[in-house]
């Protein structure tokens, strides 16, 4: 069973302006995708002439959704997701892992992007025992994505909740969009027992070329904060982070990668994100 919400009760834009990038687009073309144009490519090609491996590290990200789904359900037995900032569907996302390792879990997608919007057909797709809902939404108002309908009519709030937040909170500034307190809400709406996946693009590895991309976001119009592991780990207020804690993407419980993800060698590819989860108590 599928459901979506979208259009002109969101509030948001649900035409696609191909004249300036977009972050869901970007992305996309970095993972080899077509729904993207020449603004996001120009912008795609700038980031990846400062960061060759930026090709790497969106397939090691989408790696780790992978992962971070199995390790909900095989290992905590949580089979509801509320994936926020889900990006254009691509190869395997979060309700086909989970649905393969158990038929009944339920899925909530939330983007704000017209591109996924038109794509969220193709993320509805479910088992008959399962189910899967797309809410067309803006992050910045967690409040507006937790009273929505079609998410309290999905998922069980009386029962564990994994919250992913795949590469999302790098399009939050500190100081205007308070990302913290955007966690904190969506959380506290959560039983206990329940998991946040985040995982987030750094400096660290190189802070002037991670720097020179910020700049170059922000001239095509976009938000792009790296942040360090430190900061990173404080977007995991609350929780207790199970192990092996916040650590690079690729080294994120890679026993946990149940097939290869193509384009990506986790034995030497390196990628510039900070991955973990966390258990709320
Ligand atoms: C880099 S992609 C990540 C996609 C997917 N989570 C993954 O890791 O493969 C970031 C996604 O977050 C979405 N996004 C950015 N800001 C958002 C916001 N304020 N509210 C909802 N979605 C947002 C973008 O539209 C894009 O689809």
């Amino acid at each position: 069973m599928s459901d979506s919400r979208g259009g002109a009760d969101s509030g948001l834009p649900t035409t696609i302006d191909t004249t300036v990038a977009s972050e869901a687009r970007v992305y996309d073309y970095w993972l080899g995708g077509r729904d993207n144009y020449p603004a996001d490519r120009a912008l795609g090609e700038e980031v990846a002439a400062l960061i060759p491996g930026i090709r790497t590290m969106a397939r090691a990200n989408r790696a780790f959704v992978w992962r971070a789904v199995r390790y909900a359900i095989a290992e905590q037995g949580i089979t509801q997701f509320l994936d926020i900032g889900t990006g254009i569907p691509t190869a395997r996302n979060t309700h086909e892992v989970a649905q393969e390792l158990d038929p009944s879990a339920r899925i909530v997608y939330v983007d704000k992007d017209p591109v996924v919007l038109a794509h969220a057909r193709a993320l509805m797709g479910s088992t008959p025992q399962g189910r899967t809902a797309y809410i067309h939404a803006d992050l910045h108002d967690p409040v507006s994505i937790l009273t929505d309908p079609i998410l309290t009519g999905t998922l069980d709030f009386d029962r564990p909740i994994a919250l992913m937040l795949i590469s999302v909170m790098i399009y939050f500034r500190d100081d205007e969009d308070d990302p913290r307190t955007i966690i904190e809400r969506l959380l506290a709406a959560l039983p206990p027992g329940s998991l946040i996946a985040l995982s987030h693009p750094t400096g660290d590895f190189d802070p002037r070329a991670m720097a020179h991309v910020e700049r170059a976001a922000e001239q095509a119009g976009l938000t792009f904060v790296a942040r360090s592991r430190a900061e990173v780990e404080t977007l995991f207020a609350g929780t207790d982070l199970v192990e092996p804690g916040v650590v690079s993407v690729v080294d994120w419980r890679p026993d946990l990668l149940d097939r290869p993800m193509p384009g990506f060698d986790p034995s030497t590819d390196t990628a510039w994100v900070w991955a973990g989860v966390g258990r709320k108590p």
